[in-house]
């Protein structure tokens, strides 16, 4: 810069020896600084107040010190004179900036935090429970109002408990429409439940009697996917044991459960049915939701609607458990039933996999 040789050198080797000389010098110090801060972003103001003011390194300090001080004692006037004059412009057009800059700033942080009541707010959009979930929600709500607890199991299973304890022996012919998946690796031997009913060993293994369960979960089975099968389904099993429960008892509940489920026109129909953990075993089917009973397409002109598979819980069953389960003095019911299923039926759905692909325009139909 112009400026820094000229202030660096006194008035005498500047040659400026008339007060002529000194204005115009002085002029030419005022003219770069107007040029300087006009040419710079508000946000350099601190620049260059330290450029001119700074008391160590500023230009006014060096033309005070070089220029002023060694003044001719003929132009000190003068010098003087020119040197508040600049000092009092650079201060104040620098104050001005300061001014304009922390405005600015008010400014745009103002219509930054303008907020206009008046538009709509930004909606986003609020999940709902899975049809499946307020499924298992309604039937707990149905079993947990007349005593029964929830208790979860293992999704990977052994044999033995998927199996062999439910009276399930290999080479069994029930195992055959129980395909499943087997793990490899460190926990080869071991399988994706086929069903929820494990739990029942698992449960009376740590429980004493008596025992009103139910468990919701994931089973898994080797199915050819269709519109109605999938390698995964949801199911929920119950079971209760105790001393005094007869068939009379397991009829009742299952009643109730179907006219929680399906209102209090629907009927229940025992159909005999075939568990090697159940004996005896039942399907249980309710009057068609749809028609009432009397045929449709739903019901497929029967009238009836297959609900579930449940039984009398098979002596055998307690024998593998064994401790306090005595088949001479106990005895209980159990049912497994297909979540996917109800929910299908209750509510008119006819494709099993739109239940897992997370289409929003399937899941909102559900709020
Ligand atoms: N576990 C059987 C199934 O998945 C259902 C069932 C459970 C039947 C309990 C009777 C008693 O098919």
């Amino acid at each position: 810069m112009a400026t820094s040789d000229s202030t660096k050198r006194t008035l005498v080797e500047l040659e400026a020896n008339s007060p002529e000389k000194v204005t115009a010098l002085f002029d030419g110090i005022r003219g770069i600084f107007d040029f300087d801060i006009a040419g710079r972003q508000q946000t350099d103001w601190q620049a260059i107040r330290d450029a001119w003011l700074s008391r160590k390194t500023g230009l006014l300090t060096l033309i005070g010190d070089n220029w002023l001080k060694p003044a001719p004692k003929e132009l000190k006037p003068v010098v003087g004179q020119e040197f508040q004059k600049l000092k009092s412009h650079v201060e104040a057009t620098l104050e001005s900036k300061r001014k304009e800059m922390e405005a600015a700033a008010e400014n745009a942080a103002a219509a930054r935090d303008q907020i206009d009541l008046s538009l709509p707010g930004v909606e986003r959009a609020i999940g709902t429970r899975h049809l499946i979930r307020q499924t298992y929600e309604e039937l707990e709500r149905i079993f947990l109002s007349i005593g029964f607890t929830v208790v979860e199991g293992p999704e990977i299973e052994t044999p033995y408990y998927n199996f062999e304890a439910l009276n399930i022996p290999e080479h069994h012919p029930a195992r055959d429409n129980m395909d499943t998946f087997y793990i490899e690796g460190s926990r080869a031997g071991h399988l994706l439940r086929t069903h929820t009913s494990p739990m029942q060993i698992r449960t009376m293994e740590k429980e004493k009697p008596p025992v009103r369960i139910i468990v919701p979960g994931k089973v898994y089975r080797r199915d050819n996917p269709d519109a109605t099968h999938g390698y995964m389904f949801h199911q929920i099993e119950g079971l209760a044991v105790d001393t005094d429960i007869t068939f009379c008892e397991f009829k009742g509940t299952v009643e109730y459960f179907v006219r929680e489920f399906l209102g209090p026109k629907a009927r229940t129909r025992l159909r005999p049915s075939y568990f090697p953990f159940t004996e005896p075993s039942a399907e249980v089917d309710a009057s068609c939701h749809v028609c009432g009973g009397s045929g449709c397409r739903v019901c497929k002109f029967s009238g009836w609607i297959e609900l579930f598979g449940s039984g009398m819980v098979n002596p055998a069953v307690y024998g593998f458990v064994g401790g306090d389960y005595d088949p001479a003095k106990l005895s209980g019911f159990a049912f497994g039933m297909g979540v996917d299923r109800l929910a299908m039926m209750k509510y008119g759905i006819s494709e099993l996999p739109v239940l897992t692909q997370n289409d929003v325009r399937f899941l909102r139909q559900f709020p």
